[in-house]
């Protein structure tokens, strides 16, 4: 357990059991812990014969995988996730490698209800801590890279817990201002990961060691991403404060994209809020009506709350987009697109979106923001 478990208690008590953090953790449904504790070695030798005969031993048989509980489907897909990754860092699909994984990988997917494969939450929230804890390489700044990415994780499920109770509310509602301080209370913690990563793991080091670890395998004719930050679904946010009516086609591209890999409650929330109204619309529909200076106590409180969630999560983008600038700079990139499937550009207009909105509302208070005495009511 580590001090970000402790952010967001309760999780594991929430019925789903892709919350049920510390055992998946626990489970070793293929007794992978002595192997998996040698695939640092046979990375660094590109041992790809070893990291083979590894995921053939591995497989389980699919009867006996169909009979698991959700939450050793994921801790098996988690432990087979990260050879398939050893592979093909090393230029071998490994499906192709070895064909009987395929019905595995798709069993596992289908239990799950994600995508065949593993994703940034095997690799990291779900994956153990300590010796079992599953790694390409064993350098400290992959562990460093994957304590970041875990240390955003309760947060974020807080905050949609959040944004969800925001978009069944009106600006006038005392309520929105409150989900909004709570969303960015949890938000948080993306800054905090950001500011962690750039502390501990080299753009270098991303770039040139891990970054290849990441790449996209075949399964069954389709490509999937491998366990990329970008699938941390700081999107989700997005979509309910602005993103659902005021965005543009790449970031839309991104999200459609980017959402199959998400845990199922996430995908139902993305297809609920998707065609909403956002946070940003509401709140400049109800600021257009006043025809007065002074904007009710209620909506100002409201526009100040929204400005500032938007204003960290500006903070943590305009960061982010640091390292990620660095890791992809042509003197150290090997690729030209990021583990999550788009290039760096995707960032600067996600950052420019984000500052757009701040900025809409912060005008939108900016020149009337002295609050009215008593608390006001919408204008007919
Ligand atoms: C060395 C560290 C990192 C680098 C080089 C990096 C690079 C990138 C790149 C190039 C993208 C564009 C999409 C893509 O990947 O294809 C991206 C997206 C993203 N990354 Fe990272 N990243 C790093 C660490 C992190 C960490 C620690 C987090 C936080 C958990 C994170 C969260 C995100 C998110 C949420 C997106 C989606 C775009 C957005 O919401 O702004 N990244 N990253």
């Amino acid at each position: 357990m580590t001090l970000y478990d402790l952010v967001a208690p309760g999780l594991d008590e929430r019925g789903d059991p892709r919350y049920r953090i510390s055992d998946i953790r626990a489970a070793d449904p293929l007794g992978a812990d002595a192997l998996l504790a040698a695939l640092p070695g046979m990375n660094a030798d590109a041992d790809v014969a070893a990291l083979t005969v590894a995921l053939r031993t591995l497989v389980p048989d699919p009867d006996r995988a169909a009979e698991w509980s959700v939450v050793a489907a994921l801790a098996a897909m988690r432990d087979l996730g990260i050879l398939l990754g050893s592979l093909k860092r090393h230029g071998t699909q490994p499906v192709a490698a070895v064909p009987e994984v395929l019905p595995v990988l798709e069993l596992l997917g289908r239990r799950t209800d994600m995508v065949p494969r593993d994703t940034v939450h095997h690799y990291t929230t779900w994956n153990p801590l300590g010796p079992r804890q599953r790694m390409y390489t064993g350098h400290p700044m992959e562990a460093h890279l994957q304590e970041a990415v875990r240390m955003a994780f309760p947060g974020l499920v807080a905050a949609l817990d959040a944004c969800s109770r925001l978009a069944r509310l009106e600006p006038y509602d005392p309520g929105f201002a409150v989900a909004l301080d709570r969303t960015a209370h949890h938000v948080q913690s993306m800054v905090d990961s950001i500011d962690f990563t750039i502390a501990h793991v080299s753009p270098e080091f991303f770039a040139l060691t891990l970054r290849p670890y990441f790449e996209e395998i075949d399964v069954a004719g389709r490509d999937y991403l491998g366990p990329a930050a970008a699938q941390v679904p700081l999107w989700l946010v997005d979509v309910t404060l602005w993103q659902c009516d005021r965005s543009h086609s790449a970031y839309d591209e991104f999200l459609a994209d980017s959402v199959q890999y998400s845990l199922p409650s996430w995908r139902d929330f993305h297809a609920r809020h998707a065609g909403g109204v956002s946070a940003v619309s509401k709140l400049s529909a109800a600021v257009s009506w006043e025809n007065v200076d002074r904007l009710p106590p209620q909506l100002a409180a409201s526009a100040h709350a929204l400005g500032r969630v938007l204003r960290i999560l500006k903070t943590f983008r305009a960061r982010h987009i640091g390292i990620a600038r660095r890791a992809y700079s042509d003197d150290l990139r090997l690729y030209d697109e990021g583990s999550g499937g788009a290039p760096v550009d995707l960032l600067r207009s996600i950052l420019d979106l984000t500052r757009d909105n701040e900025t809409l509302v912060r005008r939108a208070t900016g020149t009337r923001s002295r609050v009215r005495p008593s608390a006001g009511t919408p204008a007919a």
